[in-house]
């Protein structure tokens, strides 16, 4: 190896074991898997037999639409398990869109943003809403916070495109203000059927809003960060009981990027990691 990418390498595991992980692997995460051609190692975030996920950062799925276009999920891929989950996860969307449960409280947004990644996802992420840059791209996580969430997921050895990205609410709140109780409890079913559809074996929720929401459970974060929780998904067909990390918020960790809230949160990664059997990338 050359000595460079060596420094960065144990500078990178020396400031993941002492100072708090910074999110950035040292080395550049690995090319993603060509659009149509099944990967020929499975990755650590896909369903053993499955192909990897096929979304690329050119799909044009992931543009963003006209002024109250929705963004549809990811196109489907090959194997039927994944093609099913995608048909599910657009019946879902078409259902949020004939129900429309934002408009018992949004009174103006752009793009819905129902959520995106591989529909057999083995690793979920959910936030609260979406945000300015989500709204104009109908994208979750695509502004600062969502950078911050990239990279983590690379520090963890995964990319976006191999895990499922959504929110609780699916559309930004009026002056991106905290959902409330009843926002939350009006969208949550659409997200129980996400999960349904998506058969996810851990997923990690960011925030209090997020964790609460999908716990039903009114802990403080610091009571619930770091905890394993069981998740038993209302209607999932066979029945699903899903593993639930809560962790802190990426827009959270921003405001305060200490090395004691970035340890924090890289434990909690490392404890997804360890129970999907995950390594991550040039982490020494
Ligand atoms: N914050 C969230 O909770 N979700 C997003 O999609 C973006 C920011």
């Amino acid at each position: 190896m050359h000595p460079a990418p060596r420094l960065a390498q144990t500078q990178h595991a020396v400031s993941s074991r002492v100072f708090g992980v910074d999110f950035l692997p040292p080395l550049p995460p690995p090319a993603p898997p060509p659009t149509h051609a099944a990967p020929s190692a499975v990755h650590p975030a896909t369903r053993a037999g499955h192909d990897a996920p096929a979304r690329q950062p050119s799909d044009p799925t992931t543009a963003a639409g006209p002024p109250g276009s929705i963004i549809e999920p990811a196109p489907g891929p090959a194997d039927p398990a994944r093609a099913e989950a995608h048909q599910r996860l657009g019946q879902i969307l078409a259902r949020y869109k004939a129900d429309a449960p934002h408009r018992h409280f949004v009174t103006a947004f752009t793009n819905i943003v129902f959520g995106e990644g591989d529909p057999r996802a083995r690793l979920m992420f959910v936030g609260e809403a979406p945000g300015a840059d989500e709204d104009r791209t109908g994208r979750p996580f695509v502004g600062r916070a969502g950078q911050l969430l990239e990279r983590m997921i690379t520090a963890m050895g995964l990319s976006r495109q191999s895990v499922y990205i959504a929110n609780v609410l699916k559309t930004r709140p009026p002056n991106n203000a905290t959902p409330t109780l009843d926002e939350c409890a009006r969208c949550l079913p659409y997200l129980m059927m996400q999960i349904a559809a998506v058969r996810p074996e851990a997923i990690v929720t960011l925030g209090l809003t997020a964790t609460r929401a999908l716990l039903t459970t009114d802990l403080t974060m610091s009571r619930l960060r770091g905890q394993w929780q069981t998740l038993a998904v209302p209607d999932a067909q066979p029945a699903l009981s899903v593993q639930v990390m809560p962790t802190f918020h990426p827009a959270f960790l921003l405001r305060q990027y200490t090395a004691e809230n970035r340890a924090k949160v890289w434990s909690d990664l490392q404890a997804v990691m360890t129970r999907l059997g995950i390594k991550p990338t040039g982490v020494g």
